[in-house]
């Protein structure tokens, strides 16, 4: 098949979800009804130690029960080929999530009946919404009390400013789930209970005359509300949901597996196949170009057994073939891609093939950093993927002077991660440079990481800084005779100054107007 059709064949989504709201439970169960995991053989994420772990790797996320890093599952579906790539499951890390969507065609956001839209939720919407990633909607725990499917609809229509379209409507409420009415066929599909859901659900598709009798007083709330749907327009439309004005919602409960064949069914309808990816300067790239990739991870040190790099690439045009030379565009260096593998947990197994939509992992590709491209024949550049706004701040030192060399490649490999963002100071040197974060869990991730992979334990303390404002060096000159103000340096040679207060910055800016003080991206 050419890339153009294999292109065609694949759904490249993320999942998002406020912790708890079953996001592991559903990855789980869209891999068992796909086939790709037998019942019992291993499933997501190691939680509470219930869990043998495929895609979690790090023994400080065992130990919370968090997912921090995130990998990607490629299985087979129908004629399809899917890749649900996993997002770690903290806010703390959402920065890392919003690189992973650059790579994304679509998310499924997870809300849990009960509690509908939550802080998470929304913070990870907005992520979407700024990548302009289009969303289908699982409303799981459907087979415990919960709101109001009208009242969770009206939620996302109103939070997210987001037209909610219902492609399965509930049969009975939550807690008292009888089943789903399938809009497009009209057809009842009865829930039946399975034990925490460990095999595939038997599911007894029932014709609408029998369920309107067999149901009574349920099926006609539920045919009302459909009938209201209909008067309102809340119907599926493809170009709407694309453009991100609409999300496909379904019903379900993902621990007893209800409604999670037909959310794969849907995401392999709904999510759109991959399409020209827009270079720097807003030119699509053919998806039968020859191969461009888009660096959108870089992850180091993932299994102890294979202390390496590896830098994960979407596919966004051509044909990746192993061992092929490709050219890394901003050292236009050539890159043998003899490692290339896809990589679940601890597990990698080398990947000889693969297009647009596919991610490939490239073992000891060392100068590759996040929002790189790499091509074959016909150069290309991608637009930036740019930097959250830190705002929290830790200064840094490595607790034993005899392993600063260990501290300095280690700061640097978290820097090139994304771990967090290593600010130095001018005249400090790099042994004490200050750690800004998105969420205080990155710095804990940092230390765990540089005392168990590079042996250089440090010293965190604490700052009063709480926000970062770029700025140029003309204004640095004049912030450093300031008491207000600390300047610093990041990786990418982009001066940030950081502040302690929004007081303190606004009387700056009041007293200086002329001083470039710019928001970052993605402020908290
Ligand atoms: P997350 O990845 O989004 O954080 O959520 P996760 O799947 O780990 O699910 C969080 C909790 O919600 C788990 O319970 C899980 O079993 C439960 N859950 C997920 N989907 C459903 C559902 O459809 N219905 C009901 N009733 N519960 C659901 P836990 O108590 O944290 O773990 P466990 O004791 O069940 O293992």
């Amino acid at each position: 098949m050419s890339p153009l059709e294999e292109a065609e064949r694949r759904r490249t989504f993320a999942i998002i979800s406020h912790p708890d709201a079953g996001k592991t439970t559903l990855t789980e169960k869209l891999l068992l009804y796909s086939g790709f995991l037998t019942a019992g053989a291993g499933a997501v994420k190691a939680k509470q130690g219930r869990r043998a772990a495929t895609s979690d790797w790090m023994e400080m996320e065992q130990q919370r029960g968090i997912s921090i890093t995130s990998t990607v599952v490629q299985f087979p579906y129908a004629d399809k080929v899917m890749n649900l790539l996993d997002t770690p499951g903290h806010r703390d890390f959402s920065e890392d999530t919003f690189r992973v969507l650059a790579a994304a065609d679509a998310a499924i956001m997870v809300l849990d009946a009960a509690k509908g839209i939550e802080p998470q939720t929304r913070k990870l919407f907005e992520v979407c919404r700024d990548r302009e990633i289009p969303i289908v909607t699982f409303i799981n725990k459907w087979d415990r009390p919960g709101l109001d499917a009208l009242a969770l609809l009206d939620q996302i229509e109103e939070t997210l400013v987001l037209e909610p379209a219902p492609i399965t409507w509930p049969v009975g409420y939550a807690g008292n789930f009888k089943g789903v009415i399938d809009r497009r066929s009209g057809d009842f599909v009865r829930y039946t209970r399975t034990d925490r859901g460990a095999t595939v659900a038997p599911e007894e598709v029932v014709p609408s005359g029998v369920a309107k009798v067999e149901e009574g007083e349920e099926w006609e709330a539920a045919t009302d509300g459909i009938e209201l749907l209909d008067a309102i327009g809340r119907s599926f439309d493809f170009e709407r949901f694309v453009s991100g004005y609409q999300t496909p919602v379904y019903f379900g409960s993902a621990l007893t597996n209800f409604g999670v064949r037909m959310m794969l069914e849907g995401l392999a309808d709904v999510v759109p196949a991959p399409s020209p990816r827009l270079d720097a300067t807003g030119n699509p790239r053919p998806l039968e170009a020859p191969f461009s990739g888009l660096v959108f991870k870089v992850q180091a040190n993932m299994d102890k057994s294979h202390r390496d790099r590896i830098a994960f690439l979407r596919v966004c045009s051509g044909r990746f073939e192993r061992g092929m030379v490709v050219t890394h565009e901003p050292t236009g260096k050539p890159f043998a891609t003899k490692y290339a593998h896809s990589v679940q947990g601890q597990d990698r197994q080398t990947v000889d093939e693969a297009f647009p939509g596919d991610v490939v992992g490239l073992v000891n590709a060392n100068d590759f950093r996040v929002g790189d491209a790499v091509y074959l024949d016909e150069p290309v550049t991608w637009p930036e993927i740019p930097t959250f706004a830190p705002n929290h701040f830790r200064l840094a030192r490595v607790a034993d002077t005899s392993r600063s060399k260990q501290f300095r490649s280690g700061i640097a490999q978290l820097d090139e991660e994304g771990v967090v963002q290593v600010l130095r100071r001018a005249g400090v040197g790099d042994l004490e440079p200050i750690l800004g974060a998105v969420g205080p869990l990155q710095f804990e991730v940092a230390s765990h990481r540089l005392e168990n992979e590079f042996g250089a334990p440090m010293v965190l303390r604490p700052t009063s800084f709480t926000l970062a404002r770029r700025t140029n060096a003309v204004s640095a000159d004049f912030l450093r005779g300031r008491r207000s103000a600390e300047v610093v340096e990041r990786r990418d040679g982009e001066l940030l100054a950081l502040f302690d207060s929004s007081y303190a910055l606004a009387a700056l800016e009041r007293d200086f107007p002329e001083l470039k003080l710019e928001k970052l991206v993605a402020e908290g």
